[in-house]
């Protein structure tokens, strides 16, 4: 079983890998997409987006790190690996997922489920270019209005030379609307030879042993879940080896929100408001949670914030 921690722009950045791959259970996780549309990048942007580059792509606790692209254009993406394993990446995922229609309107992310043949290209050009032994995997949703086509759309990324596949279930036009169609991910795990890594609505032990059921798959990867019960991760592993560790309870769980604060330079940017969302999906699991943001909600500074949640 390997267990992944997803990638969500703007919430799991560096500081949230170290924190959240330090609890344990993770085998790997990916980064937030890097976006390739208007030519290269310097090398500075894949340091600030993928900082862990400089620690041989591992955080802190040793997890390895996959760096993520989101582009449309095979040859523009396939340089751009190259130059992300020379920097330091020693794994690339491709994203056809990000349901931005910012993201969309430039033909990457979601978009690229409603054109097969070019995802296919766009695997197989970033394949070439890299040694073997990169690993380079896809990440889709089930289509973009509907999943009819989902298996085949897995199968081209499978021929196109991907190492492993994870399906977020639900299609673009599904959104984040709960329940994930877990049901869809049975075929397509069926149908493929390479590990497919389930995801979506996975937030506790009992989502996951409901979706290895359903799904029939042996691998997951965790998004708000690990955010809402930052030991999930912890908690499948021990499970799946036919144990139990007591889970992380609020008192706990509090201390992190300080002490993930201490993982950013000083003077970064948009830290309360990382902060709120944070203990806003904390909240969906933590009637605790639910106090501490009410507390916190309408101040604006981080000592203030801190205060109140240490009260
Ligand atoms: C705020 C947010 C940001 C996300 N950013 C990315 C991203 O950068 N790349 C990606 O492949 N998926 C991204 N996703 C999708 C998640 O990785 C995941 O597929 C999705 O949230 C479903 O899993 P979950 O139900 O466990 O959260 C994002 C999701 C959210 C909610």
């Amino acid at each position: 079983m390997r267990i992944l921690l997803a990638p969500m722009e703007g919430v799991i950045d560096a500081p949230m890998r170290r924190l959240l791959t330090g609890i344990g259970g993770y085998d790997a996780c990916v980064t937030e997409f890097l976006r390739l549309s208007d030519g290269e990048l310097p090398a500075r942007s894949y340091h600030k987006h993928c900082p862990e580059l400089a620690q041989g792509s591992r955080t802190a606790s040793g997890t390895p790190v996959i760096l993520q692209l989101l582009g449309s254009d095979p040859e523009l993406l396939a340089v751009s690996a190259q130059r992300a394993v020379k920097l330091g990446a020693t794994a690339i995922d491709l994203n056809f997922g990000c349901p931005s229609r910012f993201v969309n309107r430039k033909a990457g992310g979601a978009a690229l489920l409603r054109e097969p043949p070019l995802m296919a290209q766009i695997v197989s050009s970033v394949r070439r270019a890299l040694p073997g032994e990169i690993p380079v995997s896809a990440k889709m949703r089930l289509g973009y209005d509907t999943p009819d086509k989902a298996i085949d759309i897995a199968l081209a990324v499978q021929e196109a030379g991907a190492d492993f596949l994870t399906v977020h279930a639900r299609t673009r036009a599904d959104g984040y609307r709960a329940p994930a169609r877990w049901e869809w991910l049975r075929p397509i795990n069926e149908a493929l030879k390479i590990p497919v890594i389930a995801n979506g609505d996975i937030n506790s032990v009992d989502d996951w042993r409901r979706c290895h059921e359903t799904s029939g798959c042996r691998h997951v990867m965790l998004g708000r879940g690990a955010l809402m019960q930052p030991d999930l991760a912890r908690q499948l592993r021990a499970w799946h080896s036919g144990t139990e560790v007591k889970a992380m309870q609020w008192p706990d769980i509090r201390t992190l929100l300080p002490h993930l604060m201490t993982h950013y330079a000083p003077g970064t940017r948009g830290l309360c408001a990382r902060l709120k969302q944070w203990l806003g999906l904390l909240r969906q699991r933590h009637g605790e949670a639910e106090v501490a943001f009410a507390r916190i909600r309408s101040l604006r500074d981080m000592d203030s914030i801190l205060t109140a949640l240490a009260g």
